[in-house]
């Protein structure tokens, strides 16, 4: 096999999960016929389809929505009564929840073109639970102050994602399953494909690619718990920031309360939405302490660094005392069969305990990355702070910083955001091919022939005779992001880190792969992958450095406050001419007036 097969595509893009598959199906159904999208995995095994509670909208379906009443006189909400949801609330609970490093003219398209995205996810057929009058049901979520949550039971991704994957196929997108993604091809700031394997025959292959959309997910498989499926190992945003694309606020990293114990396996925020409690050893409520008026509802950041607060100071359950108890038998069992049937099958098949009855553990887990490849609204990817676009080249969902999450992102707004930056940047797509895009020449460096070479050295014996076990290497890095790069970070833990990972950096020259095959050869697609989680878990801990202050996500126990003068702004990361990685920063956008006049069109 000579691996010097070129397939050429209008569009390549390399994710099947909701944010890919939307821009996709929406270039396609715009007119534009010739997309291949390469996955990871089955396209239905994306990551995407493991998100459960639910996606935001203020659709304002659960609560009494102001109007008039019977005799036309306008209601009144009742004093002391929540107000009803509206885009407004929804978009202050996402900048508050954000620790205000969102920008607020990217939320308000965010939150604005919520409402159509849902209703369109309706008319395609997608499964949502209904109300008894037959409205699409919503339950509540941590720091929203509505229920918001559009939901099928807890398998909201799940329906989600078959329902957008059905309509690619529909309009006839082309899939290209069980694909490795090795390099972008950008040159002269234009993008021009991308390299990829063949995980089964283990062929390396040349796509070229007027257009190349990133929707690869998150970065969460660099801890040793997490809720990230083996897949996320930030391939996409590693092999960007390498190919000269900045990476912007990799620094902050969503930890979820509720992973199953010892696990990381989602135990989905909707336990808590439809009223689950969280106990300590000693059995208290204990975040009436640390939020009394949201409890186990306030957002994510804050449930997290309380539940390890208690672990931390010898409150935790289990046999090395990092867990907690979730308590969900106060629910009844009609409740949890019709709202949360997947959450009680995952704890009986990884904790062995009825949901129904029992108690169970579970422990903060790494959970959602709000850094990534920077982008506008319509997923191009900007190259500076001055948001100089870089032609052709797009990524929305996870792997992308629009940002709209800032330094902490509410539960629900991620398949939210997912489905609609993915679907504008279909839009945007559509609109570049069929304006007169052209295909930009490859480079004239034979970068197959390079990732071939890059492969046979993991394979081969090194000289000096010192072969480093890929799994030991892998193992030391998870440890070190979560004992030093985790819920609490401070200089020392952060300085101990980077020493550790540049100690790792040089043993990864070293690691030997056993298997020499050609035909699905995992280890060395789990070699790849290590590459890039050493990659990019530099630029984490060196953001996270650099940031005095907490903020969301990112808390500092030697900067314990959020310090709004010297750090309201973005971080980027970019690799500087002798490899080094380089820190520079971009104003946050705090008028949502800015929100530019396209943000309701396409
Ligand atoms: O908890 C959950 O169901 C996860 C949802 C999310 O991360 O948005």
């Amino acid at each position: 096999m000579s691996d010097a097969r070129v397939i050429t595509h209008d569009v390549v893009i390399v994710g099947a999960g909701l944010a890919g598959s939307w821009a996709a199906m929406v270039a396609a159904r715009e007119g534009v016929t010739n997309i291949g999208v390469l996955s990871k995995v089955h396209p239905l095994r994306s990551h995407s389809g493991a998100a459960q509670g639910g996606i935001a909208a203020a659709l304002g379906n659960v609560r009494p929505v102001a109007g008039t009443g019977e005799d036309g006189a306008l209601e009144q909400v009742p004093a002391g009564a929540e107000p009803p949801d509206s885009i407004d609330l929804h978009f202050f609970d996402t900048v508050k929840g954000s620790d205000w490093l969102g920008d607020q003219d990217k939320i308000k398209v965010l939150v604005t073109d919520a409402i159509e995205v849902i209703y369109e996810y309706e008319h395609m057929g997608c499964v949502f639970s209904r109300t008894d009058d037959g409205r699409i049901n919503q339950r509540r979520f941590g720091g929203h102050s509505a229920p918001r949550a559009n939901f099928a039971a807890d398998w909201t991704g799940h329906v989600l994602l078959h329902t957008i994957h059905e309509q690619c196929l529909k309009h006839g997108v082309k899939f290209y399953s069980e694909w490795q993604l090795l390099e972008l091809l950008l040159e002269d700031g234009v993008a021009r494909g991308v390299v990829a394997m063949d995980i089964v025959s283990g062929e390396i292959v040349t796509f070229h690619a007027k257009a190349v959309l990133f929707a690869t997910g998150g970065y969460g498989r660099a801890w040793k718990i997490t809720s990230n499926a083996t897949a996320n190992t930030g391939d996409g945003v590693a092999i960007a920031y390498r190919a000269g694309a900045p990476l912007m606020d990799m620094e902050f990293v969503q930890f979820h309360p509720t992973g199953i114990y010892k696990h990381g396996i989602l135990m989905s925020e909707a336990c808590r939405g439809e009223g689950g409690y969280l106990l300590n050893a000693a059995g208290e409520r204990f975040m009436e302490k640390y939020a009394p008026s949201k409890m186990e509802l306030a957002p994510r950041d804050l449930v997290s660094r309380s539940e390890q607060t208690e672990i931390n100071e010898g409150r935790g359950v289990g046999d090395d005392k990092q867990g907690i108890y979730l308590d969900l038998r106060h629910l009844g069992k009609e409740k949890i069969m019709t709202r949360l049937p997947q959450v009680r099958e995952i704890a009986m098949n990884f904790l062995g305990v009825d949901i129904v009855y029992e108690l169970a553990k579970i422990q903060p887990t790494a959970h959602y990355s709000m850094g990534g490849i920077p982008t506008d609204v319509d997923g191009q990817v900007i190259a500076d702070a001055n948001e100089t676009p870089i032609v052709g080249f797009y990524a929305a969902g996870e792997c992308a910083c629009v940002s709209v999450h800032g330094a902490n992102r509410l539960g629900t707004n991620s398949l939210l955001e997912a489905s609609v930056f993915g679907r504008r940047a279909g839009y945007a797509i559509a609109r570049f091919i069929k304006g007169g895009a052209k295909l930009a020449p490859l480079p004239a460096r034979a970068a197959a022939a390079a990732q071939r070479a890059r492969l046979a050295r993991l394979m081969s014996r090194h000289e000096n005779g010192r072969n480093v076990p890929l799994k030991q290497l892998s193992e030391t890095l998870k440890k070190t992001m979560t004992d030093h790069v985790g819920i609490f970070r401070s200089q020392e833990s952060l300085e101990t880190a980077l020493a550790t990972i540049h100690r790792l950096q040089g043993d990864f020259q070293h690691v030997r792969v056993m298997d020499t095959s050609r035909r699905y050869n995992t280890d060395v697609l789990a070699a790849v992958e290590v590459d890039h989680m050493l990659t990019f878990s530099e630029l984490v801990a060196l953001g996270a450095l650099a940031r005095r202050e907490s903020r969301g996500a990112h808390a500092r126990t030697d900067y314990p406050t959020r310090d709004d003068n010297a750090w309201l702004k973005h971080t980027l990361v970019r690799q500087s001419s002798d490899g080094t990685p380089e820190l520079s920063y971009k104003d946050v956008t705090i008028d949502w007036e800015k929100c530019p006049p396209q943000a309701r069109k396409y």
